[in-house]
């Protein structure tokens, strides 16, 4: 006879997606590892619905293969508290409701601290995929979310020898911290041969933005930090026009941004600015670019592990095996430096990059075991 247990993992926001997709395969892969263990494991995931349009959320289920969410949420947008507290509480019914043995949390979105808390107070053992980055930037909000999450998670995953420091400085316990390698590398992997073989068609914005030129830059931008005022956002974009006069840039906006180039009357002369795209057209559009411009996370760990260029737009990295390592350049947001970052690179003379170590497209089969060693461990 074996023991039924139910492991519920949530995604809320469009950079948890690519992390939660490998989790999931890996978990239904090792069913049968669980049953032989007398597991009767289940897998059911939980959508917050902190994102909610179809190039936000719906196009990463497809492109990624994510099994439908068994249950959403449908919290929206809104403050951080007004955000963070909705999850929370529809969150605490889903929970009572399915009582799971286990709740998986990815990423430092406010998805992820606001599920964490709820089971954690209602006794549930919390595991955190992607635990331990820092950016030491008390101000940003994902940093807020990393660090409570961090502490009252039970497993902590992590992606680079960084966060295994940075968690024993704050007092974690080392048996409860794993070096496992990155999981948005497990995605990457798993779907850079779909978009190499020709199995997948870019949509018709990326595909001619990319075939019609010879060299390009990818541009994101969405970090309030960058964009909400226009003292940040009229210099940074004063360097990007700049950028544009060299060489053709794309740019998916975020919607957030949308708004914010608006209120600023920045019209985007010069940048071929789109609608946001899916995690497969992003991927074909970063992997054939020249410099990618980014102030994103997963980016910063993406090019690296393609070999591409990249100039982050920020002052600080939670990511600095990117930058140690990687392809990675902390430019700051000062025009100056970013300028002279990407002469650096379209001179020719950009700095090789090293794949950091475990990032090699099996992350997840390694927490899938961790997880399963912790729910057996509990029969
Ligand atoms: C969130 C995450 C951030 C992540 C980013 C990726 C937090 C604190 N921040 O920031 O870490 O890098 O997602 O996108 O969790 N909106 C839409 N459609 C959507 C979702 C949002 O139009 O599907 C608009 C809404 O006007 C919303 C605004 O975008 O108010 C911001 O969305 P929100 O989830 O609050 O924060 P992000 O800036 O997306």
């Amino acid at each position: 006879m074996s023991e039924k247990r139910l492991i519920a993992i949530v995604a809320g926001a469009r950079p948890n997606f690519m992390k939660v997709a490998p989790v999931v395969h890996a978990l239904h892969a090792g069913r049968e590892a669980a049953r032989s263990a007398g597991i009767d494991l289940r897998v059911s995931i939980v959508h917050t619905g902190q994102h909610y349009d179809e190039n936000m959320s719906d196009i990463f289920f497809r492109d990624l293969r994510i099994p439908k969410p068994d249950r959403h949420l449908e919290v929206g947008s809104g403050s951080h508290a007004s955000q963070t507290a909705r999850i929370m509480v529809a969150f605490e019914e889903a929970l009572l409701a399915d009582r799971p043995d286990l709740v998986v949390v990815v990423g430092d979105v406010n998805s992820t601290i606001a599920c964490a808390l709820t089971a954690r107070k209602l006794g549930v053992k919390v595991a955190h995929v992607e635990a331990g980055l820092r950016s030491f930037d008390a101000e940003m909000p994902e940093e807020i979310n990393r660090k409570l999450t961090d502490a009252i998670s039970d497993l902590l995953f992590v992606t680079e020898e960084s966060g295994i420091r940075n968690l024993r400085a704050e007092g974690v316990p080392a048996e409860r911290i794993f070096l496992v390698g990155n999981v948005m590398i497990d995605t990457l992997k798993r779907n850079l041969s779909r978009v190499e073989s020709g199995e997948f068609s870019p949509s018709p914005a990326v595909g001619e933005f990319c075939r019609g030129a010879r060299r390009y830059a990818a541009l994101t931008l969405h970090r309030p930090s960058n964009v909400d005022s226009p003292d940040t956002l009229l210099p940074l974009w004063g360097a990007i026009s700049e950028i544009a006069r060299r060489i053709p840039v794309l740019f998916p906006v975020h919607p957030r941004t949308r708004a914010k180039l608006q209120a600023f009357g920045i019209d985007g002369t010069g940048v071929t600015m789109i609608d946001p795209v899916g995690y497969l057209d992003m991927l074909y559009a970063v992997r054939g670019a020249a410099v990618v411009l980014t102030d994103s996370g997963g980016l910063q760990e993406e090019t690296t592990a393609l070999g591409v260029p990249c100039i982050t737009i920020r002052e600080n990295t939670e990511r600095p095996v990117t930058v140690e390592l990687g392809t990675n350049y902390l430019a700051g947001t000062k025009p100056e430096a970013i300028l002279s970052a990407a002469r650096e690179i379209l001179s020719g003379k950009a700095k090789r990059g090293a794949v950091p170590p475990l990032w090699d497209g099996e992350a997840a089969g390694r927490i899938a075991a961790i997880l399963l060693r912790s729910l057996g461990s509990a029969l």
